[in-house]
């Protein structure tokens, strides 16, 4: 019911609040109905991890800013990948000290649960490192997919020994180190703008590690969670893929951040001369407009100018125009982004046109406000095959009768390469922090 709930933004909130109570009841059940003995001094234990943990996660939560968030999903996708392969490990040496040869369903889920938890832990570290900074630079060796698959292959057939043979506690640890090696060779490489279909799929990898879980406690919820969790990463990750037009076998075995480091080679080829506009002159253009379309991207996002935005379009339409936002799928830094951030200031969720439906209005647009967008305006994805965003689908503004971009600079945006729609004939750069201009814009438009 929580899942469903949050399909739509209106009950979005609430029905993450019911997912939460969900899961609440799901651990108190398990704890309390457990059969057999469980003493004080358990009970103590598992209270405090308990209380650690919500704590942590809690405070954690509380501070993170909204264009922070993927950091934050992929560091708790990582605690849940390695609680999935600790559950194994744990397991593993019961099997061990119990003497006894467990049935091989019970080892390949315990084995399964370890692999893929532990790829899950070392990957979605080495992607929290990269999306905060810490590690920028995609890591390039020679032949690395061929590599990689390789390490892949003999993690697999290693995995598959210790199921078969029941294998010893040594040759479990050798197996968890080889998997958090693979985990970091998996995801060292990528860069650019794959990072969100890769922290999606790790997050798929740890839902199918906890339903592993499920498997060996004989835990219908934890089944159920797991599958969940992995099969709406499965298809997050399909969906960012049609949305960024890459296929789903080139983001696992392809090659990885090639297109970041072709960027970061090549990025700024294309060069021209812009214009300005003038706040005066865009209040007197967007006044005396028909129709105006808004293109969010992750600028607006840093400049919290969505309050402002929607100031904007109110006043606009009380003056008779008509305002609709183009909302790209990979707008932002996260899925969703755009819709998460207008829905704060309570624009109309009628208002949010997908790409697809948008791209065939802005024609008969009178003028495209760009605030804080880059890439996902960017024509070069359409024409120029040389492009490291070629193929992706884009919003077609430059269709527009006038094109208004707003940001600080010419800077480049997350894939690090030029946008030729600057340098459109029809195209006016309005400089500035989006909150700062917008602010300005709107108080121009109340003196007319
Ligand atoms: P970007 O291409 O990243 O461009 C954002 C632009 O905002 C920058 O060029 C920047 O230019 C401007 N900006 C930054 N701070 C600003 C401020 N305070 N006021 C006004 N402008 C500001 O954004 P996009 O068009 O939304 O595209 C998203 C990109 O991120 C895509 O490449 C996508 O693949 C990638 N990505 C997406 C996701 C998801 S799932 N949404 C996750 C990770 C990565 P200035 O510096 O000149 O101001």
């Amino acid at each position: 019911m929580g899942l469903k709930m949050m399909g739509n933004a209106k009950t979005a909130r609430n029905g993450n609040l019911l997912g939460a109570i969900g899961m609440t009841l799901a651990i108190f059940g398990t704890i309390f109905l457990h059969e057999g003995d469980v003493t004080g001094m358990i009970y103590g234990m598992i209270f405090g991890a308990i209380a650690l943990g919500t704590v942590i996660g809690w405070m954690t939560a509380k501070k993170v800013q909204m264009t922070k968030m993927p950091e934050l999903v992929s560091m708790f996708n990582g605690m849940g990948g390695l609680c999935a392969a600790l559950i194994s490990l744990i397991e593993f040496t019961h099997l061990m000290s119990s003497g006894e040869a467990a049935p091989i369903g019970t080892m390949i889920a315990i084995v399964a649960g370890l692999v893929i938890g532990s790829v899950s832990f070392s990957g979605s570290i080495i992607a929290f490192l990269k999306l905060n900074g810490t590690m920028n630079k995609p890591v390039r060796l020679p032949s690395y997919n061929m590599l990689n698959n390789i390490v892949m292959l003999a993690v697999l057939v290693f995995a598959g020994y210790v199921a078969m043979t029941g294998g010893s506690m040594m040759l479990a640890y050798g197996l968890f180190a080889s998997a958090l090696l693979y985990g970091i060779l998996f995801t060292i490489p990528i860069g650019g703008a794959d990072m969100p279909v890769v922290i999606s799929l790790l997050n798929s990898f740890t839902g199918l590690a906890a339903a592993f879980g499920g498997f060996l406690y004989g835990n219908k919820i934890m089944l159920t969670g797991g599958i969940l969790v992995g099969s709406a990463g499965t298809l997050l990750t399909l969906v960012m893929c049609k949305a960024m037009n890459r296929p789903l076998s080139n983001v696992i075995f392809g090659a990885f951040g090639a297109g970041s480091a072709a960027a970061a080679a090549g990025g700024s080829e294309t060069k021209g001369t812009t214009k300005e506009v003038s706040v005066s002159d865009l209040a007197v253009l967007m006044n005396y407009s028909k129709k105006v379309v808004i293109v969010p991207g992750y600028g607006l996002a840093v400049a919290q100018a969505q309050h402002v935005i929607h100031e904007l379009e109110m006043l606009l339409e009380e003056r008779g125009v008509e305002v609709k936002y183009a909302i790209h799928p990979v707008a932002g830094r996260m899925p969703g982004h755009m819709n998460v951030l207008l829905a704060e200031s309570n624009v109309d969720y009628g208002k949010l046109v997908e790409m697809d439906e948008i791209n065939g209005e802005f024609e008969t647009t009178d003028v495209v406000l760009i605030v804080g967008a880059n890439d996902v305006v960017n024509p070069a994805a359409k024409d120029n095959p040389a492009s490291p965003i070629y193929g992706m689908p884009i919003l077609e503004a430059y269709k527009a009768k006038n094109i208004v971009i707003n940001k600080r600079s010419m800077n480049a945006g997350y894939a690090g390469i030029d946008n030729e729609l600057f340098y459109n004939p029809k195209a006016s750069m309005f400089f500035g922090d989006a909150k700062k201009a917008l602010t300005t814009l709107v108080a121009e438009l109340k003196t007319m």
